[in-house]
């Protein structure tokens, strides 16, 4: 090989399970991105161009993935249905995006303006309400009821985490036992319905959806405590978020906790001023995010996404070794290594 061609090789970016995941599943994925845009339609033009402007600014449509490839991971052949799930899934996560924003007052959401910021709050919201709606529609026409219970009662519980982590706002301290409450709740619960649901698509076996459910569960902590990560050093240009959003709501997170409990008396002083009492000034979320990094609160916030990346492995395991089992595998790994 030439050595021009070999530099090239050793160059290229070497592509994540997520981009082979989405190779594999191209043409599913192809029909998510047309229902998604076919049933945002109404003839309340707010709706559409909310929608759409949410919709096409990506995302990367992880849940969906993880709906569909839960699916062909336990025999399943594609369907319709499986098709109708990931949207819905799609439908509810982009739903809570537009109340999410509003609740934390984000002012950058997939690299663009929050919705909030040119159509308002009140907009936003009721077209969540929409979509969340239209969700529903979606999972009856897979004429499962397995699905509509999974997923409505991952929607309740959702609702449940947002609220309860609205009430922690402006608490000193929080437990990590509250804060992992709250993770479950707000975004794990998503991921263990989408995974649990595309399962049942394909199989009738409990023991095998509750396992492909588990591994959806312990990928969405991992996610979230990694998201909770990114917000005190991710790139903007790469999360498409602001840095600091957390920091400046006073929402206690992982790596604050940990920075918390292994700083002296000073540091307690400025977590209690800048987060509890949000007396913040020029300057803070630099040293906060000094105080994480310096700590070790990093390192170890990392270590706790491990394990759970580890677990999404194991109960991965239980549900045999066909296919898509080792790009779901290493999709638990790049979740705590991801920057994006
Ligand atoms: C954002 O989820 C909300 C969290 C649970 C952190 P994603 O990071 O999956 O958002 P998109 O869909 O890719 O924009
Ligand atoms: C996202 O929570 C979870 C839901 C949307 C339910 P966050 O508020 O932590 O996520 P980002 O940082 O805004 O994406
Ligand atoms: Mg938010
Ligand atoms: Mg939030």
């Amino acid at each position: 090989m030439a050595l021009h061609a070999e530099v090239e090789k050793q160059q290229a970016p070497q592509s994540t399970p997520m981009d082979r995941l989405v190779d594999l599943l191209r043409p599913e994925l192809a029909e998510v991105e047309r229902l998604l845009a076919e049933r945002a339609a109404s003839p309340v033009a707010t709706i559409p161009d909310l929608s759409a402007y949410l919709i096409a600014a990506g995302g990367k449509r992880l849940r969906p993935v993880l709906t569909l490839a839960s699916a062909r991971a336990v025999g399943g052949k594609g369907s319709d249905a499986v098709n109708k799930l990931a949207t819905a899934v799609e439908f509810i996560h982009t739903a809570t995006l537009l109340h999410d924003d509003v609740v934390d007052d984000s002012d950058l959401r997939r690299g663009k303006a929050a919705a909030k910021n040119v159509w308002g709050a009140s907009a936003s919201i009721l077209v969540g309400d929409f979509l969340f709606a239209r969700s529903f529609t979606l999972m009856t026409e897979t004429r499962d009821l397995r699905i509509l219970d999974i997923l409505s009662r991952a929607s309740c519980v959702i609702a449940e985490g947002e609220v309860r982590q609205l009430a922690a706002l402006g608490k000193a301290d929080l437990p990590i036992s509250e804060y992992m409450a709250i993770v479950e709740a707000k975004t794990a619960a998503l991921f263990e319905a989408a995974a649990r649901a595309g399962a049942y698509t394909a199989t009738n076996d409990d023991a095998t959806a509750d396992a492909m459910g588990e591994y959806g569960r312990r990928l969405g902590r991992a996610f979230q405590i990694v998201d909770d990560l990114l917000d005190y050093g991710g790139l903007t240009s790469v999360i498409g978020k602001s840095v600091g959003d957390d920091f400046r709501e006073g929402k206690l997170t992982l790596p604050v906790i940990y920075a918390r409990e292994a700083g002296n008396a000073e540091d307690r002083k400025f977590w209690d001023r800048a987060m509890g009492a949000r007396d913040q000034h020029e300057g803070d979320l630099a040293h906060a995010i000094h105080l994480i990094r310096a700590s070790g609160a990093a390192e170890r916030t990392l270590d706790t996404a491990r394990a759970e990346s580890a677990a999404a492995r194991a109960a991965l395991a239980r549900t045999g070794h066909g296919d898509f089992h080792d790009e779901l595998a290493e999709l638990a790994d790049q979740t705590v290594t991801r920057a994006f």
